[in-house]
């Protein structure tokens, strides 16, 4: 049984590498473990706790008076199947790519494209998380969570967790709210394979695969990230930054005129393979070229800085500090407004 412990830095918690200070700090790894923290929880300490999974997706601007606990809640159980699908019940502690390769393993298919992506389980869902033309929501069941208000636990179904872009119930109205405990997947026995995006294509040639595979597209994805995105072992991130804006065509018409090389995807069609005409309606827009085009990438003061290979990307090179970074933030977002007249959205959970 795990206890509180006080005054824990929690640079090693989180992909950034911030040094923040955990006024109290604690982790878990079953429910009744969960259920003797809360109960135990010092009488000095302030709000509801702040759950932390691989700290991948997180800025530190201060350090945390609350509590903060890690959720190290373990294990992969198939739980039901039938003739055409698996479902598999996850502990939110797992790693998400540990049980992508535990997928793979077992030929069951789904969450391929979502390979390599840093984190626990239980954080995917926070944010549907998403990569080349997948997101969670694509394979999600159901997932049971702990509701600090009326401190039971509660399933969620696919629509009860509002799932968008980047984005679901526990990102947006219910923030803070719920523990997620668990989370349970159905994954295909017979594979659909998600190739429409161009890298995607272009990798599987280049790698002169004849005959498509789920863990084809796996190495496909693995590559392509590994060539663009930092290594946080390495260099300090949270992979994108910023969301990619949506906005209507109508404006992003009126920027083609004047910026021909813009990158905008027509947001109906899925994936993103190319800048085709924009139809009536909303396009997406890389926010990595928006960035480049303002001068930033490869920017660095300090410790803090933007990716040399991939603009949407903010890095720490060593002992940038949470604040440093956030302000580096805001001034892209304000050189970014200034020549698009588009607003950025913070895909980092700012803390
Ligand atoms: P954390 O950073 O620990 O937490 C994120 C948020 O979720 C916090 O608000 C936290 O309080 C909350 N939370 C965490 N666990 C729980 C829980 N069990 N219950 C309730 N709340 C919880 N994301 C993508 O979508 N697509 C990508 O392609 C992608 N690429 C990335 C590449 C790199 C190099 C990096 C560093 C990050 C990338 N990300 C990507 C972002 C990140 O990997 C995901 O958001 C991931 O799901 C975060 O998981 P985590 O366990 O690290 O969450
Ligand atoms: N681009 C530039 N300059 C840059 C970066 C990008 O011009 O510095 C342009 C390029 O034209 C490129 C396009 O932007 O073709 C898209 O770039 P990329 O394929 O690298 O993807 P992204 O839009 O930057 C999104 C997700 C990633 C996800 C990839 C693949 C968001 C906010 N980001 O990035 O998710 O892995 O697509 O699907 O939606 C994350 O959420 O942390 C993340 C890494």
């Amino acid at each position: 049984m795990m206890n509180w412990a006080a005054n824990i830095s929690l640079k090693k918690y989180n992909t950034f590498g911030i040094d923040a200070i955990a006024r109290y700090f604690a982790v878990f790894a079953t429910q009744d473990e969960l259920a003797a923290l809360l109960d135990g929880v010092p009488g000095q300490m302030v709000g509801s706790p702040f759950i932390l999974g691989g700290g991948s997706n997180i800025l530190f601007t201060k350090n945390i008076d609350g509590p903060v606990m890690r959720n190290e809640i373990k294990g992969i159980e198939l739980v039901d199947e039938d003739e055409h699908y698996v479902y598999v019940t996850v502990g939110a502690g797992e790693s998400w790519h540990g049980f992508v390769q535990y997928c793979l393993g077992r030929n069951w298919a789904g969450v391929e494209n979502l390979s390599l992506i840093p984190g626990s389980v239980g954080a995917a869902p926070m944010q549907n998380i998403g990569a080349y033309g997948v997101e969670i929501k694509d394979v999600f069941h159901e997932l049971k969570a702990w509701d600090l208000v009326e401190g039971k636990v509660y399933t969620f179904t696919l629509n009860d967790c509002q799932f968008g872009y980047r984005d679901s119930i526990f990102k947006g109205k219910s923030k803070g709210r719920f523990i997620i405990l668990s989370v349970t997947f159905r994954l295909n026995k017979i594979p659909v394979f998600h190739t429409a995006y161009g890298a995607i294509r272009e990798e599987l040639e280049r790698m002169g695969i004849q005959e498509l595979s789920i863990q084809a597209i796996s190495q496909a994805v693995v590559n392509i990230r590994t060539s663009k995105l930092p290594d946080p072992a390495q260099i300090g991130n949270a992979g994108s930054f910023f969301k990619n804006p949506t906005i209507p065509s109508i404006h992003f018409e009126y920027l083609q005129k004047q910026f021909p090389g813009i990158v905008g995807y027509p947001e109906a069609s899925p994936g993103g393979t190319g800048t085709g005409p924009a139809s009536a309606g909303m396009t997406k827009l890389a926010a990595g070229w928006l960035i480049e085009q303002c001068g930033w990438k490869g920017y660095r003061h300090g410790d803090a800085g933007v990716h040399t290979r991939q603009a949407l990307v903010l890095v720490n090179y060593g002992h940038a500090t949470g604040q440093e970074l956030y302000d580096l933030s805001e001034e892209i977002l304000h050189s970014v407004h200034e020549k698009f007249g588009v607003t950025l959205e913070r895909e980092v959970n700012i803390v």
